[in-house]
Parts: C-alpha cells; structure tokens; sequence
C-alpha cells in the first residue's frame, strides 16, 4: 500500500473529492442505529468520473512519469492452493468443476495471478477505497458475488471486523487462512440464491463473462437484501477500444476484440451489458442510484504517474487474458482448432506489446439501493 498512499499523496485533489462528490450526490444520509429510517428519496447521481483521467491525454515524453521500477512490477504469485474438486482440463488450461461449462476463463494458477494482477489495477483506480455505494460504517452482512480469489473479501473484511463477509464462487480458489469474519462457498449466482440472512451490502466485480441474465441477477439482488440495503457492480465494457483511431495499429487486436464479441455474444453474453443495468434497477425499484467511471489505459501511453502504472499492470494483465478468455469461446463456440486460436493469441500479444495503440478498457461503476420502504 505504501506506493499507492504515495500516488494518492503527490495528487491529492481528484480522486478523493471526485468519488466524495459521486458519493454525496448519490447519498442517503441513513444511520443504521436510528428506529425509523429516512423515507428514500428518489434522487438520481449524475455520472461522474473517478480518478484523474477520464480523458486520458498520449504521453509525448514517456520518461517524465516513467513507472518503471516501481515495486510493483514484481512477480504476483500468490500462495492459494486449490485442492478441492475434479477440475476440468483442457488446451493445457484448468477450469472450475461446479456448473462445468458455466464460466469460460480458468481457474488454474496463472490466472488466479491475474486476478491478484486485476485486485490492484482496481486499488489504484479507487485510491484503495473497496466500495463507492455509500455503505454504512456498520453493515453486518455483505455478499460478494463471482469473488474469484477472494481478494476483494478479505480486505473488506479486514476494514469491517464486526462484519460478516460471504464471497460466492463456482471455482474454490480462495485461501484458507482468512480472517474469522469470511466464508467462502461454492455457488453459482445465476442459479436461486438460497442465505440464511439478507445482506446490508451485496457487490461484485468482473462478472460480465459470467452474466447472461442482468435483469434475473439485479432480482436476486433486491430479494436478497435488506431494506436500505445497497448493491455495487465495478464491472468494465467492452471492446476494448482508442479515441485516436490507433486500434488500426492492432489488426490482430482488432481480430479478436471482434471474434471475444462474436463469440461471447452467441452463448448469450454481452460484454456492455453493464450499460444497460442502470435502468434495470430503476424498473425494479432501486433508487439512489449512482454512476462512475474510468479507463485502463493498455500500456504506459498516457500522460501522469498513476495513469502509467495503471497502464503496465492492464498490459500485463490483458496480455495474460488473451489466450484465458479465448481458448474455450474460439473453439468450441465459433469453431476454430487451437492452432489457429494460439496463433491470433501470439499476434495480439505482439501487438499488445508493440505498444503502438492508445487502446483502453472502459471501467464501470455503478450502485443503487433498495428502499426502507420496498415490498417484496
Ligand atoms: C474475472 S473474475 C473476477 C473475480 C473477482 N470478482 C475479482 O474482481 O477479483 C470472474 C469470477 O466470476 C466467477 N463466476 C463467473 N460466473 C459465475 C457464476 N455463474 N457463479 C459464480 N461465480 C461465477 C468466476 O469463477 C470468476 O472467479
């Protein structure tokens, strides 16, 4: 955390009072501890932008903010051990057992290490901050849904001790030593969630791969919590595209951008569907409902220290997605053989690594509560 208090410390202004201005636009001022809650209002956030680089502006001298030897680059292995289940192996890859055939990513080693990779290019766009939805201090039950590595969990845990944190999963590759407040199950979310409680607080984060049914998942959401509770998807959309036109640069790029939506899209997903759930909460009753945004910019192209580092890490961690997020969805959905798929796989990471796009992933965020006063 000590490089991140660094950036956050040398650019004081935007972040913070930008996620505080979203916040306080987006608030209901509720304190969990009084009798008889506020009736909601039904106040609509504007978007705003999170961090200092909504737009985000080419670096003509890539020395000034150079990254680079920070330690960061360092390896992001983690030390999770998955032992649990009969695994599914193919094209060299490991995939979750439960739901076989649900989720189209693997589950083995190297990409929980993106995962770990990911949790951190997500602390830098929030400073740190785990939550934009304006929680109370006291919530006493959270659920994150498609928890992966657990990362997310625990350090939510770790901030809320007196809270009870569930992370739901199809993979279990979380760590077993966690803290007391965390438990980790198997589930799969688009499936009826069946808890014991309702939660105060139910967030997720990169889910899209996993989601076909936005409006079945916002439902499950709203039944599922408490009254006055709140529900935050960080998420990002793609394809991954430039403002500059310099995606021409990326011809295999461009190839499989359109392929992953090709692909993705006949197994009923749609990799914008985020944009389309805002109003999907408001039709089923959530109000407050707040938007923010961002970009991860792919590689140190953009101008500004924070910005570069985000870019690196997107790199690394796009680099390690490609052939992840394509082995299954090119062959068996859109038919390729593997070497075809292995090839475009290389082109992309030639391309991605030539470094001659201003290409982005745009990232979401969005938060809405239930009403005190909501029927079920
Ligand atoms: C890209 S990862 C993100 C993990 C985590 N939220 C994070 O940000 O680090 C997506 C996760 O969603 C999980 N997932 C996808 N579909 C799911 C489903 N139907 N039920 C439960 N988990 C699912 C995958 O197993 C994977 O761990």
């Amino acid at each position: 955390m000590a490089s991140l208090d660094a950036l956050e410390a040398s650019d004081p202004s935007s972040v913070a009072q930008q996620i505080a201005a979203a916040q306080s636009a987006a608030t209901v001022e509720h304190d969990v501890a009084q009798p008889d809650p506020p009736a909601t209002p039904t106040v609509t956030a504007p978007s705003v932008q999170v961090g200092d680089f909504g737009v985000l502006e080419v670096d003509t001298d890539p020395d000034r903010d150079s990254a680079l030897g920070d330690d960061d680059n360092e390896s992001f292995t983690t030390s999770i051990n998955s032992t649990v289940t009969d695994y599914k192996f193919e094209h060299g890859r490991r995939y979750h057992a439960y739901q076989d055939g649900k989720y189209a990513l693997p589950n083995d080693d190297a990409e929980i290490n993106r995962l770990e990779l990911q949790h951190r290019i997500w602390q830098l766009s929030l400073s740190g901050r785990l939550n934009l939805a304006p929680i109370s201090p006291t919530v006493r039950n959270v659920l994150d849904i498609g928890c992966g590595t657990g990362a997310w969990v625990i350090e939510f845990a770790e901030a809320h001790p007196d809270c009870r944190v569930t992370g739901a999963d199809l993979s279990p590759i979380q760590p077993t030593l966690v803290p007391p407040n965390v438990e980790f199950i198997v589930d799969d979310i688009t499936s009826p969630w069946i808890y014991m409680q309702r939660f105060d607080y139910i967030h997720s984060r990169a889910i899209t791969v996993g989601i076909a049914d936005w409006s079945g998942l916002v439902e499950q959401c709203w039944k599922n919590l408490e009254p006055g509770g709140w529900v935050e998807f960080q998420e990002y959309h793609m394809p991954v595209t430039a403002d500059d036109g310099t995606m021409a640069n990326g011809p295999a790029f461009q190839l499989w951008n359109d392929s992953l939506k090709a692909a993705t899209t006949k197994v009923g997903i749609h990799l914008d569907a985020i944009l389309n759930v805002p109003p999907t909460l408001k039709q089923r009753g959530f109000v407050n409902l707040g938007t923010a945004g961002t970009k991860w910019p792919i590689g140190p192209w953009p101008k500004g220290k924070r910005e570069k580092k985000i870019g690196e890490l997107t790199e690394k961690d796009l680099s390690s997605a490609i052939e992840g997020s394509s082995l299954r969805l090119f062959t068996k959905v859109l038919g390729w053989s593997m070497e075809e798929v292995q090839k475009l796989v290389k082109e992309v990471e030639r391309d991605i690594a030539a470094r001659r796009m201003h290409s982005y992933i745009p990232i979401d965020f969005l938060w809405a509560q239930k009403p005190y006063d909501a029927v079920d």
